[in-house]
């Protein structure tokens, strides 16, 4: 089956969602892809908020030096600024479009800012806990409204498209993709004129994560695959407070959490923090989950314990009801006790290289938010600073992909269907089931929050082996969904295991044994540039 389209999206996540309300205001044609509902990704799942400087008494100057200073010198200084000086009117787009942030204070314009760890000022607006819902639900509904917007829910993209652009045939850029529909298992060819990567990040590698199941580095794999060149994913973001229970599955206890002045326990009840840094439970999260991994390490303890109870059960139920009503589902009343929490795989700090419009080295391709390195991060992401990025870039995308649409008129050629002829369909799907175990257990034990050279080694020993494992059960069988996912997934751990490799030095995020201090000479991005093909 084929399809046209203008602009193709892959990812219904915020960077998706706002990207095609933007270009569908300017009269482009959009058709988003997403591997499960409309309203998926982390983004329906972040809680915090979203950072930006509202309250008089904060200033640019500060959030910049927060966002710099939480990277560990590899931030890059134009990125930070375009999206710290971008958050007000970002917060104001979102206004204007339905959201209601939370409100109490008429000093800061009339929203109540949370503080998170890094931050030296409250500035982040919120919708209680539960601020992606709130966001995505009333874009969502714009979206849907919108006369120049489809969307395929449920369509996997397996890869970009390389062809000739435009008329020229000697030009070569992104000419669609082709996407496995989960409902008929058939493989639809889409024809763009440009595509857009918003698949979010890959934190699916580890076995304890925040994310949902989306979360398999599609983007950059598939971006990987068709040229492009990637960099920093050395850089896992762990969030030191994910909910530890049995039957929870993923469910982060924000960061605000802390804010309000929640403390860290050991399960004995002591408090732990302020002999790892000064800043105690508001340090940037690197250093807290570092510090909770030493001390459950140290005392053989499953978890650690933080408690908010101090704050009272009414603020608690109107800041945090989210938390508090998951939580008291598993019997765990925050207003009373202290919540068991440990750290998981959360942000993707490194991603696609895109200039300050989101363009990637591949012709009418561009990236957006946790699949994209544009250099707001560096070596650590400042708490909130995300939901900011998708934002902001789809703002500055918008122009750039308008410009490049004019340039490259009238799509080019038609491209090949989808082969299937030397496919059959598989017979021992356990293999992918159990290759996917063992990648995310592998991944956690030897490339997680702390690491060493012999580690990373014995990660990309076995990585080899799946490499070649998948190939061949890829080459002979009809893809799905599990089967795409992993192939991505080892492909972008590989990348990890590579860019922590070349980092011979701890930075941010990214902590070896063999290496445990920063080194002056080694503050540079690990930028990997795929093999050219012959
Ligand atoms: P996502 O929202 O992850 O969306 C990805 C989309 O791509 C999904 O629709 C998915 O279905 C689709 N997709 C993926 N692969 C394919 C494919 N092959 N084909 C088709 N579709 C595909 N950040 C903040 O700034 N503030 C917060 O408070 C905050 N809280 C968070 C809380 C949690 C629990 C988590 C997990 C993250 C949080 N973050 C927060 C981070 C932030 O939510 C994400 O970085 C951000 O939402 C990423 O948006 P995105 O659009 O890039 O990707
Ligand atoms: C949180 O609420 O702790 C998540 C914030 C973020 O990841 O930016």
């Amino acid at each position: 089956m084929l399809r046209e389209t203008t602009v193709a999206i892959i990812g219904s996540g915020l960077a998706g969602i706002s990207l095609a309300l933007r270009l569908a205001d300017q009269g482009v044609g959009c058709l988003i892809l997403t591997k499960s509902k409309l309203a998926s990704g982390s983004s329906v799942w972040a809680q915090g908020g979203i950072a930006a400087v509202l309250d008089p008494q904060d200033s640019f100057d500060s959030h910049i030096q927060d966002t710099l200073e939480a990277g560990a010198g590899l931030c890059h200084e134009a990125a930070v600024r375009t999206v710290v000086e971008g958050a007000p009117d970002a917060i104001r787009w979102l206004s204007h479009a339905g959201v209601h942030f939370d409100g109490e204070d008429a000093s800061s314009q009339g929203l109540h800012l949370a503080r998170e760890g890094g931050h030296s000022h409250r500035r982040v607006a919120h919708v209680a806990d539960t601020t992606g819902r709130a966001v995505v639900n009333t874009l969502d509904r714009q979206i849907l409204a919108s006369p120049n917007i489809s969307v395929l829910e449920n369509h996997t993209a397996i890869d970009l498209i390389v062809g000739p652009v435009g008329r020229d045939s000697q030009r070569q850029g992104v000419a669609g993709l082709y996407a496995l529909d989960g409902e008929t298992g058939a493989v639809t060819t889409i024809h763009a004129q440009a595509v857009v990567l918003a698949t979010g990040g890959a934190s699916k590698a580890y076995l304890y994560t925040s994310n949902p199941d989306s979360s398999t580095g599609d983007g950059v794999a598939m971006a990987w695959r068709a040229g492009c060149s990637v960099a920093n994913l050395e850089f896992v973001q762990f969030h030191p407070t994910c909910l530890y229970h049995p039957h929870a599955g993923n469910f982060l206890i924000s960061e605000a959490v802390r804010g309000e002045g929640g403390k860290l326990l050991l399960p004995d009840g002591t408090p732990f923090m302020t002999s790892h840094d000064g800043r105690a439970e508001l340090a940037p999260r690197d250093i807290v989950a570092r510090a909770i991994d030493y001390e459950m390490k140290k005392g053989g303890h499953d978890c650690v314990y933080l408690d908010i109870s101090h704050l009272g059960a009414r603020q608690i139920k109107q800041h945090f009801p989210g938390i508090y009503e998951r939580c008291l589902s598993f019997s765990i009343d925050i207003t009373k006790e202290p919540v068991p929490v440990v750290p998981a795989a959360h942000y993707t700090c490194g991603g696609i290289t895109t200039d300050l419009n989101g363009r990637t080295d591949l012709e009418g391709l561009y990236a957006l938010g946790e699949n994209a390195h544009t250099g707001l991060h560096g070596a650590n992401r400042l708490a909130s600073n995300s939901l900011l990025e998708c934002i902001v870039f789809s703002e500055r995308a918008t122009p750039a992909i308008l410009k490049y649409l004019e340039s490259s008129s009238p799509i080019g050629p038609r491209p090949p269907d989808w082969d299937e002829s030397q496919v059959s369909d598989p017979d021992e799907l356990v293999v992918v089931a159990h290759n996917w175990d063992e990648l995310r257990r592998f991944m956690w034990d030897y490339v997680g929050i702390v690491r060493t050279s012999r580690r990373l080694q014995r990660a990309a020993n076995r990585l080899h082996l799946l490499h070649e494992e998948i190939r061949d059960f890829y080459s002979h069988f009809r893809v799905n969904r599990d089967l795409l996912e992993l192939r991505n997934l080892v492909a972008v751990s590989e990348l990890i295991v590579r860019c922590a490799a070349e980092r011979r030095e701890s930075r941010g995020l990214h902590f070896t044994q063999d290496f445990p201090s920063p080194v002056p000479g080694q503050r540079h991005d690990t930028v990997l540039r795929p093999a050219p093909k012959h």
